[in-house]
């Protein structure tokens, strides 16, 4: 099949590798002319495990290609996917500005019949956006091109989105036409190897499943953090709560992980949008509104926390593990990391801080602050450093070399926003260790 995929971000460039992957010929669209550049060269602008080895295997094949001029590649495409960003505005919605300038371009263009497909988080009704905008466009031209429109939301997880992709456990199609239901279904019925669904419904459904999908996962989290903070006044510990109630099959052992709160480039903005749908539509979302202000509590307090453990300290060093919203990513989008940095650079602290793959967008987020200090190995930044904060759980620092660590450390004092050590051992190692909830 011929495929165009609007937007190389994390999701459209994942997305757009993987369909090529199962033999599709795909055309990536970006209007940032300095990614298509690279793109076209083999160099991913994003980390994620495994794409580079698929971005060059495709490319080699001559299955993928790279444009920032989406007109050839409408012509030929018989699916084309919108995968571009959809950022909270100041109100917590959605912006939906990158989708309706894609579609604009899509009405202004296309020449035959295609299937428009938003893989895009979008608020219920966007569909009817997105086919409003082209029929305009296409009146315009006085043109009798048909077209359909479905949502097909993305469920795939930073740090495994090609395993994701490739095998996802589920595939929602929302449409109310029967041909592009069929195509779609074409499309991903290799992905489907391995006994997953694929679930049709009206797009409106579709649209808010992915909102819904969001928001029950950040609410776990924000309800085992609110746990967590109960646990510490109480003297129980959330790790053995967590076990207690995981082994609940109702309950279940994922996302529920006590830790310095969600972050990323989509929990935060989706609660909010939710939120902010709810409040358009007179109904408001209380129990989601308590999720956004549990969480941000939760981030404040671990701040709190290390600040005030430090506030008799002269020595005005410390160092970050992680700086990635999660393992496994260069996202920091909303990472917690990023406000406990900003909170000891205001204190005037230095700040020394490793990450395998976030360094470069966390320098750039920072400006090149002459206080921040990034570092390529995970020893080198304790070097003086009065504490070690840990905000994100990458799997080298599960492990590490406790000697070494305090022989480098100015004072053996470990925040961890994690729980990634067990508190018995880590003082047997001879470390003062506040974590979560315990
Ligand atoms: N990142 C995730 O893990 C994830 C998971 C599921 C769903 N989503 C959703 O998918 C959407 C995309 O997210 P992302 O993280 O990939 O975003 P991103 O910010 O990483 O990438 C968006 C890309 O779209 C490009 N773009 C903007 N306008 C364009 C246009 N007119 N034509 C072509 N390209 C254009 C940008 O240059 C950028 O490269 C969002 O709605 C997001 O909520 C993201």
């Amino acid at each position: 099949m011929k495929i165009a995929v609007f937007g190389t971000g994390y999701v459209g460039l994942v997305t757009g590798v993987c369909f090529a992957e199962m033999g599709n010929s795909v055309t990536c669209i970006d209007v940032d002319a300095n990614k298509i550049s690279d793109l076209q060269k083999g160099i991913s602008p994003i980390y994620e495990p495994g794409l580079d080895n698929l971005l060059a295997n495709n490319i080699k094949a001559q299955r993928l290609f790279f444009t920032t001029q989406p007109d050839q590649s409408l012509e030929s495409a018989d699916i084309v996917f919108i995968a571009v960003g959809t950022p909270p505005k100041a109100d917590g919605s959605a912006d939906l500005q990158y989708v309706e300038k894609v579609a604009q371009t899509i009405g202004e263009k296309i020449n035959n019949y295609k299937v428009i497909v938003n893989k895009s988080t979008v608020p219920v009704g966007t569909f009817r956006k997105v086919k409003t905008i082209i029929t305009n466009c296409l009146q315009k031209r006085n043109s009798a091109v048909t077209f359909d429109v479905a949502s097909n939301p993305e469920f795939l997880r930073e740090g495994c989105a090609i395993d994701d992709c490739l095998k996802p456990n589920r595939v929602v199609i929302g449409t109310e036409s029967q041909q592009a239901q069929s195509l779609l279904q074409k499309l991903y019925t290799p992905f489907l190897e391995n006994g997953s669904q694929l679930i049709t419904m009206d797009p409106a459904s579709s649209e808010m499943t992915k909102y819904a999908a969001n928001a029950m996962l950040a609410a776990k989290i924000s309800i085992m953090n609110e746990y967590s903070r109960l646990c510490e006044k109480l003297g129980a510990d959330i790790e053995a709560i967590k076990k207690g109630i995981g082994s609940d099959h109702r309950i279940g052992p994922h996302f529920i992980n006590a830790g310095v709160g969600y972050g990323g480039s989509c929990f935060p903005k989706d609660v909010s949008a939710l939120i902010q749908i709810g409040k358009e539509n007179d109904e408001q979302l209380e129990i989601l509104k308590a999720v956004e202000a549990a969480n941000q509590v939760q981030r404040e307090r671990f701040i709190k926390k290390i600040a005030t453990r430090l506030s008799s300290n002269l020595n005005k060093t410390i160092a970050v593990w992680g700086v990635a919203f999660k393992p496994g990513t260069d996202d920091i989008r909303e990472a917690p990391a990023l406000d406990i940095i900003q909170h000891f650079l205001d204190l005037n602290y230095t700040v020394q801080v490793f990450d395998p793959v976030a360094s470069k967008n966390a320098q750039a987020h920072f400006n090149n602050h002459s206080r921040l200090v990034f570092m390529d190995d995970q020893y080198k930044v304790l070097n003086q450093a009065s504490a070690l904060v840990i905000p994100t759980e990458w799997m080298s620092f599960r492990e590490p070399d406790f000697q070494l660590m305090k022989k480098l450390m100015q004072t053996p004092l470990i925040f961890d926003g994690r729980n990634i050590y067990n508190p018995q051992h880590i003082a047997n190692d001879g470390f003062e260790y506040i974590s979560i909830g315990r």
